[in-house]
């Protein structure tokens, strides 16, 4: 059996683990925040599929490779999607692992519709990219089938550098958001955030300060109620097309009934 973890805001790195699971067969996907230290014995392959943030990895992600013990034999994975600029976003990843004790036998980028609604409207581009996305994932798919090998090369150091003054103050972004009144305190918000950093208190969402920044609370609100320090309220909201939100589901939705 495979495994695929997964850590998604706006449904693109899951479509790209769901892609990659149908390619290989008997592969469970797993979301990060619930998978912690897992034993990951007795899986012929894993894989870490992941947004790009800040030209790095997120800092979930960081953290949650680093509470792992990466077993000597399975073949190592990882896809990073990003919307315009990779930089270190795969090589930081390959990095933690190598602290872990070794690096991906495979590691590729994949541009898909990028999500920064703080900087910039739903891109123009985004179903064009998502389509040869996924002509990409296929190619990707039996890549890794076929347990090919791909390094992904050393990290540039400076290329993080810029990332710093981003990376600050991440986990308390959330805190910083407006709910509007036109919220109707359905919930999904609390529901659909990969770290639960969300609470619905006396009809309203609460934010704590684990934010991740990954924008599933601003962009998969139903009534667009959620906003960032009066800038994102104009801009269109952007999600996966093929991605529901439920799917978001800490299992990818891959148990659903
Ligand atoms: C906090 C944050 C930082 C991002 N930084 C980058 C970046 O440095 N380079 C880039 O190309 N895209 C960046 N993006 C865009 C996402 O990497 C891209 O849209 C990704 O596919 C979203 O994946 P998801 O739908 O699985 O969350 C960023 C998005 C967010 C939310």
């Amino acid at each position: 059996m495979n495994i695929i973890f997964y850590f998604t805001g706006t449904g693109n790195s899951l479509k790209a683990a769901r892609e990659i699971a149908a390619a290989l067969g008997d592969t469970k996907l797993a979301g990060v925040s619930d998978s912690f230290g897992m034993d990951l014995s007795g899986y012929e392959r894993i894989g870490f599929v992941y947004p790009i943030y800040f030209g790095g990895v997120p800092l979930i992600v960081k953290e949650f490779v680093q509470s792992l013990k990466i077993p000597e034999v399975a073949y190592l994975f990882a896809v990073a999607t990003y919307g315009g600029g990779e930089w270190n976003g795969l090589k930081e990843l390959n990095a933690l692992l190598k602290a872990k004790g070794r690096g991906l036998d495979y590691g590729t980028v994949l541009q898909m519709g990028s999500n920064y609604i703080f900087l910039y409207d739903k891109p123009e581009n985004a179903d064009d990219v998502n389509t040869a996305a996924v002509k990409k994932l296929a190619v990707i798919g039996a890549a890794i089938r076929d347990k090919e090998n791909l390094p992904c090369g050393k990290m540039n150091p400076l290329m993080s550098l810029p990332a710093w003054r981003f990376k600050r103050g991440v986990r308390k972004t959330a805190l910083k958001y407006d709910v509007s009144d036109n919220c109707s305190a359905c919930g999904l918000c609390a529901k659909i955030c990969p770290v639960r950093n969300i609470e619905i208190k006396e009809r309203t969402p609460v934010f704590g300060g684990h934010c991740e920044r990954c924008m599933a609370c601003l962009q998969w609100c139903p009534q667009r109620a959620v906003n960032y320090r009066g800038k994102t309220e104009p801009r269109e909201r952007y999600h996966h097309p093929d991605v529901r939100a439920k799917d978001l589901a800490r299992d990818g939705g891959q148990n659903e009934k």
